[in-house]
């Protein structure tokens, strides 16, 4: 149903510096993002304002030097950094004579390239027919001349208007049928994992941090990974054997940028729900990137966004290679609980520590650990025993639980927090319990 952009196609970009962001990296992550869209950038219009206009977005000044930029560059398309409007779209199409798309348009672009499975393709799609049915109010008359024309969404003219929005009615609906059914069966494949008490990790990060590279590396398969903003979008889960005991499964998840449009985050919302799920999100940073506490950051925003803030987080500082001061190392917090390993992917260094320092978050460390819970507590108990992890039980004469329970320590910590119970301080061996009188 929609274009895909043609390589090469001719693009002016424009990048507002607003109050409070961080113009020169956002300028810098916006060129890479219209070269993975294919095209071919003629210029960078910057500017600054303090606040939107309504009407056009930028000041009238500035939409005439883009229209201005457009006639003497012959360019094919005007990308903005940013989100726009139905309307201010279509008003500047007015003004620039080009077609113009936005921040979520041109990320919409480059993730219905990148969707490999058919859930992947089933979301992307979708997102693109709701982002564009807001734009369907009064057709692209004003462009239609340019029918035909690439990155974003080719318009249609008026006299279509009704059958096209009747037909993008049908394909929502079914699409979202079809994504229904992959959901249940993903929800399925889920369950059994849990069932089988099989522990998950998640693979996390920025775009281009090397989760891809890291993702091979480990599981010893070679998936493709290429220096492009999200090669990668779709989940794919693979066991991980680990020598300190029993394989982990690992997931590869969707490549975070900022400000994540937000009918991308719900378009994905299915994709991460693998990383809210997991035991343990392997959060991948580029270490060689002057940026990278930011990313971080921007990463954490994400998974915030989507649920996921709470699941225990392992960091893997990659690209140590091309940094002269780092070597593989593991770091550990006041506790001695691994939270940052150093490890280059592409060289191979470090991901021995790596599986250890993962082994030693997720398997079971403490056999058994005591877990002293009171009569208020019954939801987190019976989730205790959801996952078969209690192995002993007695009450006492003021009611409160006194259980024997076999969690990995991470484990228990994030659900005794979720349910809103004090988490025993660190692991704590069963043996050292007593119970009271
Ligand atoms: P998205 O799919 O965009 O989210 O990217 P990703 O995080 O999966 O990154 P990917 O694995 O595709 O790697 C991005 C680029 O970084 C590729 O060119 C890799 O070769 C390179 N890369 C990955 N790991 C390392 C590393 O340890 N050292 C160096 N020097 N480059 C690496």
């Amino acid at each position: 149903m929609f274009e895909r952009p043609k390589a090469g196609q001719k693009a002016l970009l424009v990048h507002l510096d607003f109050p409070g962001s961080d113009f020169e990296s956002d300028r810098q992550e916006f060129v890479e993002l219209a070269r993975s869209a294919g095209a071919e950038i003629l210029d960078v219009i910057g500017g600054s304002r303090r606040e939107a206009d309504p009407g056009l977005f930028v000041g009238s000044g500035k939409a005439q030097e883009i229209a201005d930029a457009v006639a003497a560059s012959g360019a094919e398309l005007v990308i903005f950094n940013h989100a726009l409007s139905p309307s201010q779209e279509r008003n500047l199409e007015k003004i620039a004579k080009a077609r113009v798309v936005d921040r979520s348009g041109l990320i919409l672009d480059i993730f219905a390239t990148r969707a490999r499975s058919h859930e992947g393709k089933l979301q992307v799609e979708l997102a693109q027919l709701q982002h564009v049915a807001t734009r369907l109010i009064r057709g692209w008359t004003h462009l239609e001349r340019q029918r035909g024309g690439g990155i974003g969404l080719r318009g249609p003219g008026e006299t279509q208007l009704e059958m096209d929005r009747r037909l993008i009615r049908g394909r929502i609906a079914t699409l979202k049928r079809h994504l229904e059914t992959v959901r249940s069966r993903r929800a399925q494949n889920r369950a059994s994992r849990v069932r089988n008490n099989v522990p998950t990790a998640s693979i996390v990060g920025y775009t281009n941090a090397g989760k891809s590279t890291l993702f091979n590396a480990v599981t010893g398969d070679d998936t493709f990974a290429s220096n492009q903003l999200f090669a990668t979008l779709d989940t794919t889960v693979r066991r991980l054997p680990l020598q300190a005991g029993d394989p982990v499964l690992l997931a590869d998840t969707v490549g975070f940028i900022r400000d994540l449009p937000h009918d991308l985050v719900a378009a994905f919302r299915a994709t991460l729900e693998e990383a809210r799920d997991a035991e343990l999100l392997l959060h991948v940073v580029d270490a060689a990137d002057p940026e990278r506490m930011t990313r971080i950051q921007q990463v954490e925003d994400v998974l915030h966004e989507i649920g996921a803030d709470d699941v225990p987080t392992l960091q893997v500082f990659n690209k140590i290679d091309l940094r002269e001061d780092e070597a593989p190392r593991i770091e550990r917090d006041e506790h001695g609980v691994p939270f940052r390993v150093y490890v280059s992917a592409r060289e191979r260094l470090g991901l021995d520590l790596l599986k250890d320092a993962i082994a030693e978050r997720v398997l079971p460390q403490v056999d058994e650990q005591a877990l002293v819970l009171p009569p208020s507590a019954a939801r987190l108990r019976a989730q205790l025993f959801t996952h078969h992890a209690v192995r002993g039980e007695d009450i006492d004469t003021e009611g409160n639980f006194h259980l024997r329970v076999a969690m990995p320590y991470e484990r228990l910590r994030g659900l005794c927090v979720a349910a809103g119970i004090e988490p025993p301080p660190s692991p704590h061996l069963v043996e050292e319990w007593e119970l009271s009188p």
